[in-house]
Protein backbone atom coordinates (compact mmCIF):
# COMPACT_ATOMS: atom_id res chain seq x y z
CA UNK A 1 0.00 0.00 0.00
CA UNK A 2 1.06 3.55 -0.29
CA UNK A 3 0.37 6.30 2.26
CA UNK A 4 -0.51 9.85 1.38
CA UNK A 5 0.72 12.51 4.17
CA UNK A 6 -1.81 14.98 3.83
CA UNK A 7 -0.51 18.99 4.35
CA UNK A 8 -3.89 20.28 3.54
CA UNK A 9 -3.73 20.95 -0.43
CA UNK A 10 -7.50 21.22 -2.07
CA UNK A 11 -6.31 18.00 -4.15
CA UNK A 12 -5.44 15.65 -2.42
CA UNK A 13 -8.28 13.13 -2.59
CA UNK A 14 -7.16 12.92 -5.79
CA UNK A 15 -3.72 11.79 -5.51
CA UNK A 16 -5.23 8.77 -3.40
CA UNK A 17 -7.44 8.54 -6.76
CA UNK A 18 -4.77 8.19 -8.78
CA UNK A 19 -2.61 5.49 -7.07
CA UNK A 20 -6.05 2.79 -6.47
CA UNK A 21 -6.03 3.84 -10.48
CA UNK A 22 -2.93 2.24 -10.69
CA UNK A 23 -4.08 -0.88 -9.01
CA UNK A 24 -2.31 0.00 -5.48
CA UNK A 25 -4.37 0.49 -2.75
CA UNK A 26 -3.41 4.05 -0.57
CA UNK A 27 -5.22 5.66 2.39
CA UNK A 28 -4.53 9.49 3.15
CA UNK A 29 -3.22 10.89 7.02
CA UNK A 30 -3.44 14.50 8.01
CA UNK A 31 0.72 15.25 8.91
CA UNK A 32 -0.36 15.68 12.61
CA UNK A 33 -0.71 11.91 12.65
CA UNK A 34 1.14 10.43 9.60
CA UNK A 35 4.19 8.58 12.06
CA UNK A 36 1.29 6.44 13.67
CA UNK A 37 -0.58 5.86 10.43
CA UNK A 38 2.85 5.09 8.56
CA UNK A 39 3.34 2.34 11.88
CA UNK A 40 -0.20 1.11 11.40
CA UNK A 41 -0.02 0.58 7.59
CA UNK A 42 3.43 -0.30 6.86
CA UNK A 43 3.58 0.70 3.40
CA UNK A 44 5.60 0.44 0.54
CA UNK A 45 5.81 3.91 -0.48
CA UNK A 46 4.66 7.34 0.80
CA UNK A 47 3.62 10.55 -1.50
CA UNK A 48 3.58 13.87 0.34
CA UNK A 49 0.91 16.81 -0.33
CA UNK A 50 0.67 19.75 -1.41
CA UNK A 51 -0.26 22.31 0.91
CA UNK A 52 -1.00 26.00 1.79
CA UNK A 53 1.85 26.67 4.16
CA UNK A 54 5.44 28.25 3.46
CA UNK A 55 8.09 26.16 4.65
CA UNK A 56 9.97 29.06 5.23
CA UNK A 57 7.28 30.01 7.69
CA UNK A 58 7.96 28.83 11.46
CA UNK A 59 6.23 25.83 12.67
CA UNK A 60 5.28 24.91 9.50
CA UNK A 61 4.13 21.13 9.00
CA UNK A 62 7.14 18.80 8.43
CA UNK A 63 7.59 15.30 7.60
CA UNK A 64 7.79 13.09 10.38
CA UNK A 65 11.92 12.04 11.17
CA UNK A 66 10.05 7.99 11.14
CA UNK A 67 8.52 8.34 7.23
CA UNK A 68 12.07 10.23 6.58
CA UNK A 69 14.36 7.74 7.75
CA UNK A 70 12.55 4.62 7.02
CA UNK A 71 14.65 4.10 3.57
CA UNK A 72 11.05 3.76 1.85
CA UNK A 73 10.57 5.21 -1.35
CA UNK A 74 9.09 8.77 -1.18
CA UNK A 75 7.70 11.21 -3.71
CA UNK A 76 6.87 14.78 -2.74
CA UNK A 77 4.89 17.38 -4.42
CA UNK A 78 4.35 20.96 -4.65
CA UNK A 79 4.84 21.55 -0.77
CA UNK A 80 5.90 18.09 -0.16
CA UNK A 81 8.76 18.75 -2.69
CA UNK A 82 9.84 21.53 -0.41
CA UNK A 83 9.60 20.30 2.70
CA UNK A 84 11.37 17.41 1.50
CA UNK A 85 13.96 19.61 0.53
CA UNK A 86 14.39 21.85 3.49
CA UNK A 87 14.47 18.83 5.77
CA UNK A 88 17.30 16.78 4.05
CA UNK A 89 19.52 19.83 3.72
CA UNK A 90 18.42 21.96 0.82
CA UNK A 91 16.78 25.62 0.42
CA UNK A 92 13.35 26.55 0.16
CA UNK A 93 12.93 30.54 -0.77
CA UNK A 94 9.62 32.69 -1.23
CA UNK A 95 9.11 33.77 -4.27
CA UNK A 96 8.59 37.05 -5.29
CA UNK A 97 5.76 35.70 -7.92
CA UNK A 98 4.31 32.27 -8.07
CA UNK A 99 3.37 30.11 -11.22
CA UNK A 100 -0.27 29.39 -10.99
CA UNK A 101 -1.80 27.56 -14.19
CA UNK A 102 -0.61 25.85 -17.00
CA UNK A 103 2.79 25.51 -17.35
CA UNK A 104 5.75 23.55 -19.62
CA UNK A 105 8.06 21.40 -18.48
CA UNK A 106 11.84 20.61 -20.44
CA UNK A 107 12.63 17.10 -19.42
CA UNK A 108 16.50 17.06 -18.53
CA UNK A 109 17.58 13.67 -17.55
CA UNK A 110 15.62 10.57 -17.19
CA UNK A 111 14.67 9.04 -14.01
CA UNK A 112 12.35 5.86 -12.93
CA UNK A 113 9.64 7.86 -12.49
CA UNK A 114 10.12 9.27 -15.99
CA UNK A 115 10.04 5.59 -17.50
CA UNK A 116 7.81 4.98 -20.77
CA UNK A 117 6.20 8.59 -19.63
CA UNK A 118 8.67 10.92 -20.30
CA UNK A 119 12.10 11.17 -22.37
CA UNK A 120 14.88 13.17 -22.42
CA UNK A 121 14.52 16.58 -24.17
CA UNK A 122 10.95 16.38 -24.30
CA UNK A 123 8.39 19.47 -23.36
CA UNK A 124 5.56 18.36 -21.54
CA UNK A 125 2.48 20.53 -20.04
CA UNK A 126 2.07 20.16 -16.20
CA UNK A 127 0.07 22.21 -13.91
CA UNK A 128 1.93 24.95 -11.52
CA UNK A 129 0.47 26.39 -8.54
CA UNK A 130 2.77 28.14 -5.72
CA UNK A 131 4.55 30.44 -4.46
CA UNK A 132 7.39 29.46 -3.00
CA UNK A 133 10.06 27.28 -4.64
CA UNK A 134 13.40 24.95 -4.26
CA UNK A 135 16.49 27.36 -4.72
CA UNK A 136 19.11 24.55 -3.74
CA UNK A 137 18.89 20.64 -4.14
CA UNK A 138 19.47 18.75 -1.11
CA UNK A 139 21.97 16.38 -1.40
CA UNK A 140 22.25 13.41 -3.25
CA UNK A 141 19.04 15.06 -5.50
CA UNK A 142 19.71 16.11 -9.33
CA UNK A 143 17.66 18.11 -11.38
CA UNK A 144 15.77 15.74 -13.92
CA UNK A 145 13.00 18.66 -15.69
CA UNK A 146 12.86 22.20 -15.45
CA UNK A 147 10.25 25.04 -16.05
CA UNK A 148 10.54 28.83 -16.90
CA UNK A 149 9.41 29.46 -13.11
CA UNK A 150 10.95 26.86 -11.60
CA UNK A 151 14.36 25.49 -12.48
CA UNK A 152 13.78 22.28 -10.32
CA UNK A 153 10.26 21.23 -11.45
CA UNK A 154 11.22 17.65 -11.75
CA UNK A 155 14.23 16.13 -8.85
CA UNK A 156 15.66 13.02 -8.40
CA UNK A 157 17.23 10.95 -6.33
CA UNK A 158 17.20 7.61 -7.47
CA UNK A 159 19.26 5.89 -4.89
CA UNK A 160 17.23 6.84 -2.19
CA UNK A 161 14.39 6.39 -4.24
CA UNK A 162 13.06 9.71 -3.64
CA UNK A 163 10.94 12.23 -6.16
CA UNK A 164 9.36 15.24 -6.27
CA UNK A 165 7.65 17.88 -8.38
CA UNK A 166 6.88 21.51 -8.29
CA UNK A 167 4.00 20.85 -10.26
CA UNK A 168 0.67 18.99 -9.51
CA UNK A 169 0.57 15.31 -11.18
CA UNK A 170 -2.72 14.25 -9.65
CA UNK A 171 -4.47 16.38 -11.22
CA UNK A 172 -6.12 15.93 -14.63
CA UNK A 173 -4.67 19.77 -16.20
CA UNK A 174 -1.28 17.74 -16.20
CA UNK A 175 -1.81 14.84 -19.00
CA UNK A 176 0.64 12.27 -18.09
CA UNK A 177 0.40 12.96 -14.36
CA UNK A 178 -0.92 9.93 -13.84
CA UNK A 179 1.10 7.87 -15.29
CA UNK A 180 3.90 8.81 -13.73
CA UNK A 181 1.88 8.29 -10.21
CA UNK A 182 1.45 5.28 -11.27
CA UNK A 183 5.38 5.02 -12.28
CA UNK A 184 6.28 5.57 -8.62
CA UNK A 185 3.86 3.17 -7.16
CA UNK A 186 4.69 0.10 -9.56
CA UNK A 187 8.04 0.44 -10.74
CA UNK A 188 9.95 3.07 -7.59
CA UNK A 189 7.75 0.91 -4.89
CA UNK A 190 7.50 -2.33 -6.65
CA UNK A 191 3.83 -2.99 -6.13
CA UNK A 192 1.81 -4.98 -8.63
CA UNK A 193 -0.70 -3.27 -8.90
CA UNK A 194 -3.32 -5.84 -8.26
CA UNK A 195 -5.78 -4.09 -5.95
CA UNK A 196 -8.95 -5.08 -7.56
CA UNK A 197 -12.97 -4.62 -6.20
CA UNK A 198 -13.08 -8.52 -6.21
CA UNK A 199 -10.53 -8.81 -3.65
CA UNK A 200 -11.77 -5.58 -1.67
CA UNK A 201 -15.09 -7.97 -1.73
CA UNK A 202 -13.68 -11.01 -0.39
CA UNK A 203 -11.48 -9.14 2.21
CA UNK A 204 -14.01 -7.52 3.59
CA UNK A 205 -16.68 -10.61 3.95
CA UNK A 206 -13.75 -11.97 5.78
CA UNK A 207 -13.46 -8.13 7.95
CA UNK A 208 -17.30 -8.26 8.67
CA UNK A 209 -17.83 -11.83 9.64
CA UNK A 210 -14.90 -11.46 12.25
CA UNK A 211 -16.24 -8.45 13.80
CA UNK A 212 -19.73 -9.44 13.64
CA UNK A 213 -19.49 -13.16 14.62
CA UNK A 214 -22.97 -14.43 15.34
CA UNK A 215 -24.15 -11.21 16.53
CA UNK A 216 -26.95 -9.25 14.68
CA UNK A 217 -27.21 -6.41 12.14
CA UNK A 218 -29.47 -4.07 11.27
CA UNK A 219 -29.08 -1.77 8.12
CA UNK A 220 -30.84 1.36 7.20
CA UNK A 221 -31.56 1.88 3.79
CA UNK A 222 -31.87 5.20 2.19
CA UNK A 223 -33.10 4.05 -1.09
CA UNK A 224 -29.34 5.55 -2.12
CA UNK A 225 -26.46 3.70 -3.94
CA UNK A 226 -24.15 3.51 -0.79
CA UNK A 227 -26.41 2.03 2.17
CA UNK A 228 -27.62 -0.48 -0.99
CA UNK A 229 -24.17 -1.63 -1.20
CA UNK A 230 -23.33 -2.23 1.95
CA UNK A 231 -26.48 -4.31 3.14
CA UNK A 232 -25.78 -6.58 0.23
CA UNK A 233 -22.14 -7.02 0.90
CA UNK A 234 -23.26 -7.30 4.55
CA UNK A 235 -25.89 -9.92 3.74
CA UNK A 236 -22.97 -11.65 1.78
CA UNK A 237 -21.14 -12.09 4.55
CA UNK A 238 -23.84 -12.88 7.35
CA UNK A 239 -26.24 -13.95 5.76
CA UNK A 240 -30.61 -13.95 8.03
CA UNK A 241 -28.17 -12.04 10.99
CA UNK A 242 -28.80 -8.84 8.97
CA UNK A 243 -31.96 -7.29 8.85
CA UNK A 244 -32.66 -4.16 6.63
CA UNK A 245 -34.92 -1.12 7.48
CA UNK A 246 -36.41 1.16 4.49
CA UNK A 247 -38.03 4.01 6.11
CA UNK A 248 -39.81 5.16 3.69
CA UNK A 249 -40.96 8.92 4.28
CA UNK A 250 -42.58 9.57 0.90
CA UNK A 251 -40.68 12.16 -0.66
CA UNK A 252 -38.61 10.10 -2.98
CA UNK A 253 -38.78 10.37 -7.11
CA UNK A 254 -41.00 8.85 -8.93
CA UNK A 255 -40.94 4.40 -8.38
CA UNK A 256 -37.90 4.77 -6.43
CA UNK A 257 -38.94 3.36 -3.08
CA UNK A 258 -40.63 0.70 -5.37
CA UNK A 259 -37.39 -0.04 -6.81
CA UNK A 260 -35.78 -0.80 -3.83
CA UNK A 261 -37.96 -2.74 -2.39
CA UNK A 262 -37.75 -5.14 -5.00
CA UNK A 263 -34.47 -5.33 -5.18
CA UNK A 264 -34.04 -6.60 -2.30
CA UNK A 265 -37.29 -8.23 -1.71
CA UNK A 266 -37.01 -10.33 -4.98
CA UNK A 267 -33.41 -10.08 -6.40
CA UNK A 268 -31.60 -10.55 -3.70
CA UNK A 269 -34.30 -12.10 -1.09
CA UNK A 270 -32.93 -9.94 1.56
CA UNK A 271 -34.99 -9.58 4.43
CA UNK A 272 -36.42 -5.77 4.50
CA UNK A 273 -38.83 -3.86 6.63
CA UNK A 274 -40.53 -1.54 4.74
CA UNK A 275 -41.63 1.48 7.09
CA UNK A 276 -44.05 3.26 5.13
CA UNK A 277 -43.99 7.06 6.83
CA UNK A 278 -45.76 9.41 4.27
CA UNK A 279 -48.61 10.44 6.32
CA UNK A 280 -46.28 11.56 9.10
CA UNK A 281 -43.33 12.89 7.25
CA UNK A 282 -46.11 15.02 5.54
CA UNK A 283 -48.28 16.31 8.30
CA UNK A 284 -45.08 17.05 10.14
CA UNK A 285 -44.12 19.57 7.26
CA UNK A 286 -47.35 20.81 6.95
CA UNK A 287 -46.90 24.86 7.41
CA UNK A 288 -43.12 24.49 7.42
CA UNK A 289 -41.08 26.47 4.50
CA UNK A 290 -37.89 27.00 6.19
CA UNK A 291 -35.22 24.98 4.61
CA UNK A 292 -33.50 24.48 7.72
CA UNK A 293 -36.30 23.52 9.69
CA UNK A 294 -37.45 21.12 7.00
CA UNK A 295 -34.30 19.41 7.19
CA UNK A 296 -33.73 19.23 10.85
CA UNK A 297 -37.46 17.94 10.90
CA UNK A 298 -36.63 15.24 8.28
CA UNK A 299 -33.75 14.16 10.13
CA UNK A 300 -35.19 13.79 13.59
CA UNK A 301 -37.99 12.05 12.74
CA UNK A 302 -36.34 9.63 10.26
CA UNK A 303 -34.21 8.52 13.44
CA UNK A 304 -37.34 8.38 15.63
CA UNK A 305 -39.04 5.78 13.05
CA UNK A 306 -35.82 4.15 12.64
CA UNK A 307 -35.31 3.48 15.73
CA UNK A 308 -38.58 2.54 16.90
CA UNK A 309 -38.36 0.08 14.09
CA UNK A 310 -35.15 -1.30 15.47
CA UNK A 311 -36.73 -2.09 19.00
CA UNK A 312 -39.30 -4.09 17.33
CA UNK A 313 -37.21 -6.32 15.60
CA UNK A 314 -34.97 -6.32 18.78
CA UNK A 315 -31.72 -7.77 19.73
CA UNK A 316 -29.13 -6.31 17.40
CA UNK A 317 -26.10 -4.57 18.04
CA UNK A 318 -24.62 -3.43 15.35
CA UNK A 319 -25.87 -1.00 12.81
CA UNK A 320 -24.44 -0.57 9.41
CA UNK A 321 -24.31 2.28 7.34
CA UNK A 322 -23.20 3.03 3.89
CA UNK A 323 -19.93 5.86 4.76
CA UNK A 324 -17.46 6.93 2.31
CA UNK A 325 -13.88 7.92 2.46
CA UNK A 326 -14.93 11.57 1.68
CA UNK A 327 -16.74 11.55 5.09
CA UNK A 328 -13.99 9.44 7.00
CA UNK A 329 -11.12 11.93 5.60
CA UNK A 330 -9.86 14.18 8.81
CA UNK A 331 -9.55 17.19 6.92
CA UNK A 332 -6.29 19.16 7.99
CA UNK A 333 -7.43 22.59 8.99
CA UNK A 334 -4.92 25.38 9.74
CA UNK A 335 -7.58 27.98 10.45
CA UNK A 336 -9.27 25.54 13.41
CA UNK A 337 -11.69 28.11 13.28
CA UNK A 338 -15.36 26.32 13.36
CA UNK A 339 -17.01 26.28 9.86
CA UNK A 340 -20.36 27.69 8.87
CA UNK A 341 -23.05 25.47 8.55
CA UNK A 342 -24.68 26.31 5.10
CA UNK A 343 -27.29 23.09 5.86
CA UNK A 344 -27.77 20.36 8.07
CA UNK A 345 -27.58 17.52 6.17
CA UNK A 346 -29.52 14.85 6.63
CA UNK A 347 -27.71 11.62 7.56
CA UNK A 348 -28.37 8.65 10.87
CA UNK A 349 -25.42 10.33 12.86
CA UNK A 350 -26.24 10.28 16.75
CA UNK A 351 -28.33 7.09 16.34
CA UNK A 352 -25.44 4.78 17.42
CA UNK A 353 -24.70 6.22 20.67
CA UNK A 354 -28.31 6.86 21.04
CA UNK A 355 -29.39 3.46 20.47
CA UNK A 356 -25.91 2.02 21.95
CA UNK A 357 -24.83 0.24 18.77
CA UNK A 358 -21.33 -0.81 17.24
CA UNK A 359 -21.22 0.01 14.10
CA UNK A 360 -20.26 -1.66 10.71
CA UNK A 361 -19.12 0.70 7.96
CA UNK A 362 -17.60 -2.03 5.16
CA UNK A 363 -17.41 1.47 2.37
CA UNK A 364 -15.46 3.57 4.79
CA UNK A 365 -12.00 3.35 2.41
CA UNK A 366 -14.37 3.58 -0.78
CA UNK A 367 -14.84 6.43 -3.21
CA UNK A 368 -18.16 6.94 -4.63
CA UNK A 369 -17.19 5.43 -8.06
CA UNK A 370 -15.63 3.18 -6.39
CA UNK A 371 -18.61 2.08 -4.66
CA UNK A 372 -20.35 1.54 -7.84
CA UNK A 373 -17.66 -0.85 -9.20
CA UNK A 374 -18.41 -2.54 -5.96
CA UNK A 375 -21.88 -2.76 -6.14
CA UNK A 376 -21.52 -4.22 -10.09
CA UNK A 377 -19.28 -6.83 -8.68
CA UNK A 378 -21.99 -7.73 -6.24
CA UNK A 379 -24.55 -8.08 -9.01
CA UNK A 380 -26.81 -4.77 -8.71
CA UNK A 381 -28.35 -3.64 -11.86
CA UNK A 382 -26.44 -1.39 -13.59
CA UNK A 383 -29.14 1.18 -13.41
CA UNK A 384 -29.62 1.29 -9.89
CA UNK A 385 -25.55 1.58 -9.55
CA UNK A 386 -25.33 4.45 -11.89
CA UNK A 387 -28.39 6.54 -9.96
CA UNK A 388 -27.16 10.06 -9.42
CA UNK A 389 -27.15 10.79 -5.69
CA UNK A 390 -30.22 12.10 -3.71
CA UNK A 391 -30.16 14.11 -0.86
CA UNK A 392 -31.50 12.32 2.45
CA UNK A 393 -34.57 15.03 2.82
CA UNK A 394 -35.47 14.17 -0.18
CA UNK A 395 -38.00 16.03 -2.51
CA UNK A 396 -38.80 18.39 0.47
CA UNK A 397 -35.91 20.43 -0.95
CA UNK A 398 -36.93 20.31 -3.93
CA UNK A 399 -39.91 22.63 -2.91
CA UNK A 400 -39.28 25.96 -1.77
CA UNK A 401 -42.13 27.03 0.51
CA UNK A 402 -44.57 24.55 2.04
CA UNK A 403 -44.36 20.85 1.18
CA UNK A 404 -47.98 19.26 0.47
CA UNK A 405 -48.50 16.08 -0.75
CA UNK A 406 -49.96 17.86 -4.22
CA UNK A 407 -46.70 19.58 -4.71
CA UNK A 408 -44.49 15.82 -4.69
CA UNK A 409 -46.81 14.33 -6.74
CA UNK A 410 -47.02 17.40 -9.37
CA UNK A 411 -42.62 17.46 -8.92
CA UNK A 412 -42.50 13.43 -9.68
CA UNK A 413 -44.52 13.78 -12.90
CA UNK A 414 -42.47 16.21 -14.15
CA UNK A 415 -39.16 15.10 -12.72
CA UNK A 416 -39.59 11.86 -14.31
CA UNK A 417 -39.95 13.21 -17.56
CA UNK A 418 -36.95 15.23 -17.72
CA UNK A 419 -35.21 12.33 -16.14
CA UNK A 420 -36.52 9.86 -19.08
CA UNK A 421 -35.57 12.40 -21.95
CA UNK A 422 -31.86 12.75 -20.31
CA UNK A 423 -31.47 8.96 -20.66
CA UNK A 424 -33.50 9.01 -24.25
CA UNK A 425 -30.54 11.61 -24.87
CA UNK A 426 -27.71 9.50 -23.67
CA UNK A 427 -26.84 11.92 -21.19
CA UNK A 428 -27.52 10.48 -18.10
CA UNK A 429 -24.20 9.56 -17.37
CA UNK A 430 -22.84 12.52 -18.46
CA UNK A 431 -24.29 14.33 -15.51
CA UNK A 432 -23.34 14.31 -12.00
CA UNK A 433 -26.98 14.95 -10.90
CA UNK A 434 -30.25 16.29 -12.83
CA UNK A 435 -33.69 17.30 -11.15
CA UNK A 436 -36.29 19.49 -11.05
CA UNK A 437 -37.58 22.20 -8.27
CA UNK A 438 -41.13 23.23 -8.20
CA UNK A 439 -41.38 26.71 -7.45
CA UNK A 440 -43.82 28.65 -4.84
CA UNK A 441 -44.22 30.85 -7.64
CA UNK A 442 -47.14 31.35 -10.25
CA UNK A 443 -47.36 33.19 -13.48
CA UNK A 444 -49.39 33.57 -15.93
CA UNK A 445 -49.66 31.48 -19.60
CA UNK A 446 -52.10 30.94 -21.89
CA UNK A 447 -52.88 27.15 -23.10
CA UNK A 448 -55.68 26.81 -26.10
CA UNK A 449 -57.42 29.80 -25.78
CA UNK A 450 -57.64 29.67 -21.96
CA UNK A 451 -55.64 31.67 -19.10
CA UNK A 452 -53.57 29.58 -16.94
CA UNK A 453 -52.01 30.44 -13.85
CA UNK A 454 -49.99 27.98 -12.39
CA UNK A 455 -46.28 26.82 -11.26
CA UNK A 456 -42.91 27.77 -12.59
CA UNK A 457 -40.93 24.46 -12.53
CA UNK A 458 -37.22 24.90 -12.66
CA UNK A 459 -35.21 22.55 -14.34
CA UNK A 460 -31.17 22.06 -13.01
CA UNK A 461 -27.96 19.78 -13.70
CA UNK A 462 -24.85 19.26 -12.80
CA UNK A 463 -21.38 18.18 -13.59
CA UNK A 464 -19.35 17.52 -10.50
CA UNK A 465 -16.63 15.23 -9.31
CA UNK A 466 -17.33 15.09 -5.72
CA UNK A 467 -20.41 17.56 -4.52
CA UNK A 468 -18.10 20.60 -3.18
CA UNK A 469 -17.98 22.32 -6.22
CA UNK A 470 -19.99 22.01 -9.45
CA UNK A 471 -21.00 23.66 -12.82
CA UNK A 472 -24.34 23.53 -14.51
CA UNK A 473 -24.60 20.98 -17.62
CA UNK A 474 -24.87 22.62 -21.35
CA UNK A 475 -26.89 20.68 -22.99
CA UNK A 476 -27.34 20.73 -26.60
CA UNK A 477 -29.61 23.19 -28.17
CA UNK A 478 -32.97 21.23 -29.11
CA UNK A 479 -33.32 19.24 -25.54
CA UNK A 480 -34.72 22.16 -22.80
CA UNK A 481 -37.09 23.13 -25.52
CA UNK A 482 -38.01 19.47 -25.96
CA UNK A 483 -38.12 18.80 -22.53
CA UNK A 484 -40.27 22.16 -21.43
CA UNK A 485 -42.61 21.77 -24.01
CA UNK A 486 -43.56 17.77 -22.48
CA UNK A 487 -43.49 18.85 -18.68
CA UNK A 488 -45.53 22.21 -19.57
CA UNK A 489 -48.24 19.84 -21.69
CA UNK A 490 -48.21 16.90 -20.09
CA UNK A 491 -48.11 17.96 -16.35
CA UNK A 492 -50.94 19.80 -14.47
CA UNK A 493 -50.04 22.18 -12.35
CA UNK A 494 -46.91 23.49 -14.47
CA UNK A 495 -47.24 26.31 -17.20
CA UNK A 496 -43.75 27.69 -16.97
CA UNK A 497 -40.09 25.73 -17.35
CA UNK A 498 -36.78 27.51 -16.55
CA UNK A 499 -33.18 26.23 -16.72
CA UNK A 500 -30.90 27.43 -13.44
CA UNK A 501 -27.22 28.13 -14.66
CA UNK A 502 -25.64 28.89 -11.58
CA UNK A 503 -22.27 26.92 -10.65
CA UNK A 504 -21.14 25.79 -7.03
CA UNK A 505 -20.15 27.82 -5.40
CA UNK A 506 -21.81 30.52 -5.31
CA UNK A 507 -25.26 28.81 -5.74
CA UNK A 508 -25.37 25.11 -3.68
CA UNK A 509 -26.68 22.14 -5.95
CA UNK A 510 -30.10 21.83 -4.17
CA UNK A 511 -32.13 24.84 -3.85
CA UNK A 512 -32.78 24.19 -0.10
P1 LIG B 1 -25.44 21.04 -1.97
O1 LIG B 1 -26.88 21.38 -2.20
O2 LIG B 1 -24.99 21.31 -0.56
O3 LIG B 1 -25.34 19.49 -2.18
O4 LIG B 1 -24.54 21.68 -2.98
C1 LIG B 1 -24.14 18.76 -2.37
C2 LIG B 1 -24.50 17.30 -2.59
O5 LIG B 1 -25.07 16.76 -1.39
C3 LIG B 1 -26.39 16.31 -1.62
N1 LIG B 1 -27.16 16.64 -0.42
C4 LIG B 1 -27.42 15.77 0.56
N2 LIG B 1 -27.11 14.47 0.69
N3 LIG B 1 -28.20 14.42 2.78
C5 LIG B 1 -27.54 13.80 1.80
O6 LIG B 1 -27.29 12.61 1.93
C6 LIG B 1 -28.54 15.73 2.72
O7 LIG B 1 -29.15 16.28 3.64
C7 LIG B 1 -28.13 16.43 1.55
N4 LIG B 1 -28.29 17.73 1.14
C8 LIG B 1 -27.67 17.82 -0.08
C9 LIG B 1 -26.86 17.03 -2.85
O8 LIG B 1 -27.89 16.30 -3.52
C10 LIG B 1 -25.58 17.09 -3.65
O9 LIG B 1 -25.29 15.86 -4.28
Amino acid sequence: SILIVDFGSQVTQLIARRVREAGVYSEIAPFQSAADAYERMRPAGVILSGGPASVVDEGSPRIPDAILESGKPIMGICYGQQALTQQLGGAVERGMSGEFGSAFVDVADGCQLFDGVWGEGERHRVWMSHGDHVAALAPGFRSVAASAGAPYAVIADDERRMYAMQFHPEVVHTPDGAKLIANFARHVCGLTGDWTMAEFRAAKIQEIREQVGSGRVICGLSGGVDSAVAAVLIHEAIGEQLTCVFVDHGLMRAGEAEQVVSLFRNHYNIPLVHVDAETLFLSGLAGVSDPELKRKFIGKTFIDVFEAEARKIGGAEFLAQGTLYPDVIESVSFTGGPSVTIKSHHNVGGLPERMDMKLVEPLRELFKDEVRVLGRELGLPQAFVGRHPFPGPGLAIRIPGEVTKERCDILRRADAIYLEEIRLAGLYDAIWQAFAVLLPVRTVGVMGDARTYDHVLALRAVTSTDGMTAEAFDFPGDFLPRVSTRIVNEVRGVNRVVYDYTSKPPGTIEWE
